[in-house]
């Protein structure tokens, strides 16, 4: 009985692991949509995981964040830089995924 238990137990966790990274790889291509296509970041940042050019804020591989960070800039914005928490330009939770991959895919 107790090595069924054990085989359980692993079968529990491994699956668990499994469903974490579905759901990061989920968030991740989400992410990206949003940066290329919903809210555009990539027309002004360069990030190479996205294939984006943008020349007109920083290159987002070479600066240093955290997804706190991120997520401070894209909702309140910085001179040229838009507020998407504004107007819902876009959703807390799109903020989130949006933030999440940048400093990810950061880098890569
Ligand atoms: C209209 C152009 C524009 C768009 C669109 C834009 N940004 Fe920016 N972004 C800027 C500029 C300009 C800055 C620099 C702001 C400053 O320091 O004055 C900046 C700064 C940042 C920073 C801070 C970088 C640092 O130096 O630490 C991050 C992170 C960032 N943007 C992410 C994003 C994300 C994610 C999106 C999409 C949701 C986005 N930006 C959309 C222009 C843009």
């Amino acid at each position: 009985m107790k090595i069924i238990k054990f085989l359980l137990i692993v079968f529990f966790i491994s699956m668990s692991n499994n469903i974490t990274s579905i759901a990061d790889e989920a968030k991740m291509k989400k992410g990206l949509e949003i940066f290329n296509e919903t809210a555009a970041c990539a027309a002004c940042h360069i990030l190479k995981a996205a294939g984006s050019e943008g020349n007109i804020g920083p290159n987002l591989d070479t600066v240093s964040m955290t997804i706190e960070s991120v997520t401070d800039m894209v909702t309140n914005g910085l001179g040229v830089m838009p507020a998407f928490g504004e107007g819902e330009m876009l959703t807390k939770e799109e903020i989130e995924i949006v933030s999440y991959y940048v400093v990810n895919a950061a880098g890569k």
